[in-house]
């Protein structure tokens, strides 16, 4: 039985927002009518002048959202559940810490209950190697890892098992392409499967964009992508963009998607971009020392022979307790 206020059908809406202004309607039982009064529930003892009397009333039943509140896996351990994880395309891939590995199934059995759009939950074993790919297991759902992911009207076909592939990138990635100027020639040296080159050629006008990775897998998807986007101004090349730049025109604009170790392929970079032309360098490097780094990098670069200036450096994400990945916009002098 739920405790209820008894209001005649003409005033029960003025009633009902009256509720819901002091805080008290009850929104965990539905309202109803009983012959020519309605019984709305409440969460005190009484409002105004109207009778209060217990009916019984059918619950709300609400879609659980949040997949920590279902998830079985012990109390003590439910404060390590993630609070967020990576969906690309129709896939969430969750890291969580090892006192949970025991618990995968579970909690990729109740992301898949919680958020309907999901196909598929991975658990992200870390990020290895030269290629950056992700290692990866299935814990709940069908499929493979193979995914469609729809980003600023692209669509991005990529499997985080063959390639690496960030969405979290999408703003970024929309920023560069907001700065492209019409005809620019552009390069990106680390391009995955192309999700950067593609934002920037649906939303502005290059004359072309060279996507190079090392990576097979990734020169397949970026193919497959390339096709499927109608994209006739990217092209795809596989092999070490140190090598493979030295081939290209100079370029107005290079991207350097490669965190760990972007600065040393710097030298490569400017000796191919045009003077005024910008490379976007992301690199992860302490906090505390950010403004440093800058200093060193233009330093270095000096004494290789090239002028530059950093004209913006922002925080993309938070990489350890006390290093962040950094994107640096670095113009050519
Ligand atoms: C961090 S991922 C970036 C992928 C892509 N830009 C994105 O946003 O999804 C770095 C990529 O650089 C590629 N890579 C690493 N070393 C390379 C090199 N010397 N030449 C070309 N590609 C390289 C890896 O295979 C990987 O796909």
């Amino acid at each position: 039985m739920t405790l209820c206020i008894r209001v005649p059908k003409a005033s029960a809406e003025d009633v009902r927002k009256r509720l819901i202004s002091s805080g008290i309607l009850n929104t965990a039982a539905k309202i109803r009518t009983d012959e020519d009064s309605i019984l709305i529930p409440i969460l005190s003892d009484s409002f105004e002048n109207y009778d209060v009397t217990d009916a019984d009333l059918e619950p709300v039943h609400r879609e659980e959202t949040d997949y920590r509140n279902i998830a079985d896996v012990p109390d003590e351990l439910k404060e390590l559940l993630p609070n967020s994880y990576d969906v690309i395309g129709d896939i969430a891939v969750v890291k969580f810490p090892d006192e949970l590995i025991p618990y995968a199934s579970p909690i990729g059995n109740a992301l898949l209950r919680t958020q309907p759009s999901l196909r598929a939950v991975m658990m992200d074993l870390g990020v290895k190697g030269e290629l950056r790919v992700r290692e990866i297991k299935m814990i709940a759902g069908a499929g493979t890892s193979e995914t469609h992911h729809k980003e600023f009207g692209v669509t991005v076909i990529v499997d985080p098992a063959k390639a690496y592939f960030n969405p979290r990138l999408s703003t970024e990635r929309m920023r560069i392409a907001s700065l492209v100027r019409d005809n620019e020639t552009i390069i990106d040296m680390f391009a995955g499967a192309a999700p950067f080159p593609l934002v920037i050629s649906k939303h502005s006008r290059p004359s072309v964009i060279y996507s190079i990775d090392l990576n097979d897998d990734a020169v397949e998807f970026m193919e497959r992508n390339i096709k499927l986007n109608r994209m006739k101004n990217i092209i795809a090349i596989c092999g070490d963009s140190s090598a493979v730049i030295k081939e290209l025109p100079p370029a107005d604009r290079i991207i350097m998607n490669l965190p760990h170790s972007a600065d040393a392929f710097l030298p490569d970079a400017l000796s191919n971009l045009k003077k005024g032309g910008t490379a976007h360098m992301h690199k992860i490097t302490e906090r505390a020392t950010s403004p440093e780094y800058v200093s060193e990098l233009v330093a270095a670069m000096k004494e290789k022979g090239y002028a530059i200036r950093v004209d913006r450096m922002a925080e993309l994400k938070t990489y350890s307790p006390t290093m962040s990945v950094y994107v640096l916009d670095i113009v050519k002098e």
